[in-house]
């Protein structure tokens, strides 16, 4: 256990907030013994690579890094397999993993930063795929029983950028193993057009499971910003979902505003469009800004403090919903 450290090097915006107290642990057994010194109401915060996380004051509580590892085929038949993770595992090593073995499914996802244990957190998706379409099953510690319960995919209630763990369960769970159910006969994914295009830029017709998980790193290093070079945590913003009706009155001024089919009859905005559209992309005020090349992604220079992210992030709310009617939600944690 470590007193008063910085959470710079835990949370990819790299806010400079201390903690009072931090441990990492490493087996459901170390979680136990950590939790097992918990002070009586002290605060919690479980976490995992820090990407998806702005920490706006000093965490006054303890801080306990997930790093479970583990890579285990649990099932296997000709055409699928179930492979356990640790929680504590990085995303984007699994997923290579995976990909080595030849076992597809996670390939849309490469490169999302963070750990497998935030993965159903927010049902991490990208390029078409979300953790969703793969997810077979967790098992995760309940803090106020000290035992641990297995969720299968339908107690989980999936949605976009939504799940049990962020709403009824918030704070309740350390989630220490997910498997996922993969395929060993590739289908591969390729309808999100920017993947279709980059793969004819690589001159590739009939791609591999890697072939699409490398257009995808290609796509994904062109437009977000490496947080190891530059502080960010990928969207700030979810992609709202409204009724068809605003998405007409919006098109009597945008005709080309970008719409999409979503959950329950509504339509999806790109909320990319919506903040560039009002003017937002690529603005710098002092320590902190929009990305030029990617409207969505926040980013701190260097010296920000997470209020000030956060207050430039309530500017822009306001001013997408005087421009266009259009209510943005943050998608990233704030604390
Ligand atoms: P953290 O930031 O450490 O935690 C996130 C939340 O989950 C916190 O509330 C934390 O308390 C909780 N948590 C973490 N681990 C556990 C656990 N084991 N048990 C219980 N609670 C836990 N996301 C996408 O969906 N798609 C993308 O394409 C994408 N692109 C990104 C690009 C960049 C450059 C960056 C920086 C982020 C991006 N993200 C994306 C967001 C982020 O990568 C994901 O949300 C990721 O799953 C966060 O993982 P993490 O381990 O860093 O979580
Ligand atoms: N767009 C703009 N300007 C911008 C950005 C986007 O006009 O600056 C418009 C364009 O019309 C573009 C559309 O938005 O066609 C979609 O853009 P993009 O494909 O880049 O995806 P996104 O909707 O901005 C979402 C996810 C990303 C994920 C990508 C790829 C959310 C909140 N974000 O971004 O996830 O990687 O799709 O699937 O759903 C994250 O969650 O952190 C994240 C990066």
């Amino acid at each position: 256990m470590q007193n008063n450290i910085s959470l710079k090097p835990y949370n990819t915006f790299g806010i400079d907030v201390n903690a009072n107290r931090f441990s990492t642990f490493s087996s459901i057994d170390e979680l136990k013994s950590v939790l097992s010194e918990r002070k009586e109401n002290e605060s919690l915060l479980i976490l995992g690579g820090g990407s998806n996380v702005l920490l706006t004051k000093p965490f006054e509580g303890l801080v306990l890094k997930n790093e479970i590892k583990g890579f285990e085929i649990i099932e296997e038949n000709d055409n699928e397999v179930v492979i356990e993770a640790g929680a504590g595992e990085i995303w984007h090593q699994f997923v290579l993993r995976c990909i080595e073995h030849g076992f597809a499914g996670l390939e849309n996802m490469s490169l999302i930063p963070g750990s497998v244990g935030a993965s159903p957190m927010q049902n991490i998706g990208a390029y078409g795929v979300e953790i969703k379409d793969v997810f077979d099953h967790l098992h995760a510690f309940e803090i106020s029983t000290g035992e641990m319960k297995r969720f299968d995919k339908n107690d989980c209630a999936f949605g976009y950028r939504e799940s049990v763990f962020k709403n009824i369960y918030k704070n309740q769970f350390v989630i220490c193993r997910v498997a996922f159910r993969l395929k060993k006969n590739a289908n591969l994914n390729t309808s999100y057009g920017a993947i279709e295009n980059e793969l004819q830029k690589m001159g590739i017709t009939s791609p591999t499971i890697r072939d699409v998980s490398n257009a995808v790193i290609a796509i994904r290093k062109s437009k977000l910003p490496d947080p190891a070079v530059l502080g960010n945590a990928g969207s700030f913003f979810k992609n709202p979902l409204v009724d068809e009706s605003l998405v007409e009155k919006i098109k009597a001024t945008y005709p080309d505003i970008p719409n999409y089919p979503a959950e329950s009859g509504k339509r999806k905005l790109a909320a990319g469009w919506l903040i560039e559209t009002a003017g937002w992309k690529g603005k710098t005020i002092e320590t902190r800004g929009v990305h030029k090349l990617q409207a969505l992604v926040l980013v701190n220079y260097g010296g920000s403090t997470g209020k000030q992210v956060l207050d430039l992030s309530s500017e822009i709310i306001k001013d997408v919903q005087e421009k266009f009617g259009v209510t943005l939600e943050r998608e990233v944690n704030i604390l």
